[in-house]
């Protein structure tokens, strides 16, 4: 039998339409790879929207600075002015990075009536609510897919495909470097050596507190906890701590007792509101975040119509991160007019819930005497705050041990009130040391 064949449509060629131009707030990692593959991808565009797509400047803080010579004459530009009054210029990818004076330009890009996609997680984070309200109120778009996780989907996923889904956790790892890092110290790394290998490899930047400190985790969490909860989350809601006070010791104590130290950002819908946070969390070997490694992020989405969705994927680098910026460059141009998500979608008020009010399991490494009873002291405190024992573990070394316990659920705040009361215990010196455990479910 002859295969059937359908008619195809006659659409005009769409190289032969006037090409749509498009700026660049930075012309760094992110902003050269968003040229070069716009350019690569030139034709395919094209099909895609009708009309080729052309990047016509883009800014620079320094014109001297050398960057090879496959730069076309003209496109770049030190005078932010020459993008923002150049009316063939439709829609601006800001990759530039940093708060200032990058939130005021945005504020006048759309006083101009240009759409702008970002990679800017810290500026979200802090000014969000300034900037979609100055976007819906001059009728352009705002999207930020390249903020969050670079090639990973989430934001779309989060802002279109769950609409129909009562999200109620978010949890992921977010930040790639600090995924590396523990991922080396689990083979037996110590922190200082893999942070320098981090840096050697280009994960780390020169200074990366941001990393390690977990504020780059918490500007993700907060964006991700806004757009999953319709309720505005900044950074400064965000309790985190980082991998810098993590000792190997307890990354090896976690593999003996049979979880992965992760880096994990949590946001979940509970009965009185939202809670937040980053901390190095024991991630159980049967969950799916456990087996993410290395420069990878994963995104964990549990919600009532979906039950689980996670995305796993590179979360940095500039042809992943560009990669994301084109997808919103050609949302905008695809749905300009149409009303398509276009504002930040945040129609709730939620209460932000302290940790201290969830229920979490603990992890608690004390260094303590090595005598009879020692144990018996320590659970009859935990069990006067309602703090019971999963497991207990102890490494015993001239007359001191370190004793690992890891608790079941319980009121956090109970918990870290008996742990400050065994703190203070003349059997026990130094600080503990306490992380979260991540639940099996
Ligand atoms: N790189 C990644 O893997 C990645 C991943 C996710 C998100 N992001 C985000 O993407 C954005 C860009 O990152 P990147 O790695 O591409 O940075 P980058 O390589 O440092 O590039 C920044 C670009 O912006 C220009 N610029 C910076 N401040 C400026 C100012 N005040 N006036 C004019 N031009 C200015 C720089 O000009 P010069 O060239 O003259 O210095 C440079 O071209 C940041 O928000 C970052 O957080 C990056």
């Amino acid at each position: 039998m002859t295969p059937k064949r359908y008619p195809t449509a006659r659409l005009p060629n769409p190289m032969a339409a006037d090409p749509i131009g498009i700026g660049l707030l930075g012309y760094g990692t992110v902003g050269s790879a968003v040229d070069r593959l716009l350019s690569a991808r030139r034709d395919d565009v094209a099909r895609v929207l009708g009309a080729p797509v052309e990047v016509r400047r883009a800014l620079v803080r320094d014109l001297g600075r050398p960057r090879g010579d496959a730069i076309r004459d003209g496109l770049l530009t030190d005078d932010f002015a020459a993008i923002r009054d150049d009316a063939s210029i439709a829609v601006v990818a800001e990759v530039m990075g940093g708060v200032e004076p990058t939130r005021g330009w945005m504020l006048e890009l759309f006083a101009a009536g240009k759409s702008v996609v970002t990679a800017n997680k810290q500026l979200l984070a802090r000014h969000g609510a300034e900037l979609f309200a100055a976007a819906e109120e001059h009728g352009v778009q705002l999207r930020f897919e390249a903020s969050v996780c670079a090639a990973i989907p989430v934001v779309k996923v989060l802002r279109e495909s769950m609409v129909a889904s009562e999200v109620t956790a978010v949890l992921g790892i977010v930040n790639g470097t600090t995924n590396y890092m523990l991922s080396a110290m689990a083979a037996g790394a110590d922190y200082a050596a893999v942070l320098a290998e981090a840096q050697r490899l280009g994960y780390a930047e020169a200074d990366p507190t941001e990393d390690v400190t977990g504020a780059d985790a918490a500007a993700k969490i907060a964006i991700l906890a806004s757009i999953a909860f319709h309720t505005r989350v900044t950074i400064a809601d965000v309790p985190h701590e980082g991998i810098d006070r993590l000792d190997s010791l307890d990354v090896a104590f976690a593999d003996d007792l049979g979880y992965s130290v992760k880096l994990i950002g949590q946001a979940r819908r509970v009965e009185q509101g939202v809670v937040v946070g980053v901390a190095p969390t024991l991630v159980p070997r049967a969950h799916g975040l456990s087996a993410v490694n290395g420069s990878f992020n994963a995104v964990m989405l549990r919600g009532d119509a979906i039950r689980e969705v996670t995305l796993v994927g590179p979360g940095a680098g500039g042809d992943e991160t560009a990669s994301a910026v084109i997808g919103d460059l050609m949302g905008v141009l695809g749905t300009s007019g149409t009303g398509f998500p276009r504002g930040d979608g945040l129609f709730r008020d939620l209460p932000l819930v302290a940790a201290d009010d969830v229920v979490s399991a603990l992890y608690l490494r004390l260094d303590v005497r090595d005598e009879p009873g020692v144990l018996a002291r320590i659970a009859s405190v935990l069990a006067d705050e309602r703090v019971s024992i999963d497991s207990v573990v102890q490494r015993a070394e001239g007359g001191r041990a370190q004793l690992v316990i890891v608790t079941h659920p319980a009121s956090e705040g109970a918990a870290r009130r008996a742990i400050a009361t065994i703190a203070g215990l003349d059997i026990c010196e130094g600080d503990p040391v306490v992380l979260r455990v991540l639940a099996d479910g």
